[in-house]
């Protein structure tokens, strides 16, 4: 199995020296890159800039706005049989980015904010064959915004957190069909619930090579 992985967060500059991001630490998504090489996958990893090092043995690919972690995804996915997305992508990013550093002025100011692509809906959309599990950290409504999700950007399966999970060592999630059926109830350090996940998708999901 050959399994692309994005993680972490995004970056959107205001200008050269601003950003607006998250709270992402990536240990989700590097604890699934590290299970999958355990299991003998190949890994590709698309990761915003986190203070994790890269699991040693996967394809290593570092981007920092969400322009780059589309283009790079877009570009590695047809070479993988799946994509397992746990990226915390800035949903807006400035209309504008300013160069050099932004003077102040002394008084408030207003940024246009314009959304980002979205990685995961733009890879189920050309996923033919391929599988595609994403993530989602809901606070309301948490089940019918995760199937939402799942089916506006043509998921297989959706793994539903809380946001609690931000920046903490352990997890507690619920795997969710296309069928809105749960699969499976995980809870525990995050390094468990990866190899559980992964474990799963190598029951569960397809690999082109078989
Ligand atoms: O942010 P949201 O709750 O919509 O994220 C759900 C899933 O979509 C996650 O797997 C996340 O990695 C992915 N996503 C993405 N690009 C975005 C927003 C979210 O790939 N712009």
């Amino acid at each position: 199995m050959r399994v692309l992985i994005t993680a972490g967060p995004t970056r959107e500059y205001l200008d050269d020296v601003r950003y607006l991001s998250n709270g992402s630490s990536g240990r989700m998504g590097y604890a699934i890159a590290q299970a999958a090489l355990h299991l003998g996958w190949e890994v590709v990893l698309v990761s915003g800039p986190v203070e994790l090092s890269a699991p040693p043995g996967c394809e290593f690919h570092q981007v920092i706005t969400t322009d780059q972690m589309k283009e790079a995804c877009e570009r590695l996915f047809p070479g993988c049989d799946g994509v397992i997305a746990t990226a915390a992508v800035c949903d807006y990013k400035p209309a504008v980015r300013l160069t050099g550093k932004m003077k102040k002025g002394g008084g408030p100011i207003t940024v246009e904010m314009i959304e980002t692509d979205d990685v995961l809906a733009g890879l189920g959309s050309i996923k033919e064959h391929r599988w595609v599990l994403g993530f989602a950290l809901e606070a309301q409504n948490p089940r019918e915004n995760a199937l939402q999700k799942l089916r506006r950007k043509n998921c297989n399966w959706i793994v539903l957190n809380r946001p609690e999970a931000i920046g903490s060592e352990e997890n507690s999630v619920e795997l969710i069909s296309a069928r809105g059926e749960t699969e499976e109830n995980w809870s525990g350090p995050k390094s468990r619930i990866a190899a559980l996940l992964v474990e799963w998708l190598a029951v569960h999901a397809p690999n082109s090579n078989s």
